[in-house]
């Protein structure tokens, strides 16, 4: 059962617009990357609305004024690749300064679980805000395992920015990592034999960089 308190699945029109033209399967990876960026930049605006933020003391051209500035711990942007690589510009777009690591996971084809090759993260990662993004959260295994290595490196607060789920991967998610936020434009209906999300989007990878 999908616990929704952590789970949300941004509803705007752009987003289910965007998002239909990269399911098409006849979207090119030109658009496709575009696509995928500017939701990654819309999805942001929503995963960071509860960011902190402090008064300040500034003086306008007019009078001195209390304003606000985000304050609290910086962000981190983690990227699984390879295709998560295709949202952190649109993020970056939104919070430019966020410093960015790198996971790289890959599914072993016959027993869909995530193997690492590459992990490349800011020094002081632990005293971030870290958002995790992948497009596909399909049996969950990628993100879980990424989750988990940001906690063994001593990370506390972490949400997974992603575009397509299958309820399998909430589940997942949700039963290793209860307390991370899911923020997701599409919860889709299930995973096939292959363990690929249906109706989904194909391999978002392959998609996102024309390798197949
Ligand atoms: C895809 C996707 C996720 C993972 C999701 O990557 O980008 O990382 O599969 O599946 P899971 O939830 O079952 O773990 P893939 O392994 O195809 O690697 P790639 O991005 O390098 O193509
Ligand atoms: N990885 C993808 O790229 N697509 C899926 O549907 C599942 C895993």
């Amino acid at each position: 059962m999908i616990d929704y308190k952590t789970f949300h699945v941004v509803d705007h029109p752009l987003i289910k617009h965007k998002l239909s033209i990269m399911r098409e399967k006849e979207t090119g990876s030109k658009d496709f990357r575009q696509m995928l960026s500017e939701i990654a930049m819309l999805m942001c605006y929503e995963l960071t609305r509860d960011l902190p933020v402090v008064d300040i003391e500034i003086e306008t051209p007019i009078a001195k004024m209390t304003a606000q500035q985000i304050g609290g711990k910086k962000l981190a942007i983690v990227p699984i690749l390879r295709a998560g690589l295709g949202m952190v510009e649109g993020i970056l777009t939104l919070v430019p300064v966020a410093k960015v690591g790198h996971i790289g996971l890959y599914r072993d084809p016959k027993t869909h679980e995530p193997v690492t090759y590459y992990c490349k993260l800011p020094a002081d990662i632990q005293d971030r805000y870290v958002i995790v993004c992948d497009p596909m959260l399909a049996t969950g295994g990628s993100a879980s395992d990424a989750i988990r290595m940001l906690k063994n490196k001593g990370v506390t607060q972490i949400k997974l920015l992603c575009l397509v789920a299958a309820p399998e991967g909430v589940e997942r998610l949700q039963k290793d990592h209860p307390e991370v936020e899911i923020f997701t434009a599409a919860l889709d209906e299930r995973l096939n034999e292959n363990a690929y999300i249906v109706p989904g989007l194909g391999d978002a990878g392959d998609r996102l960089f024309g390798t197949k």
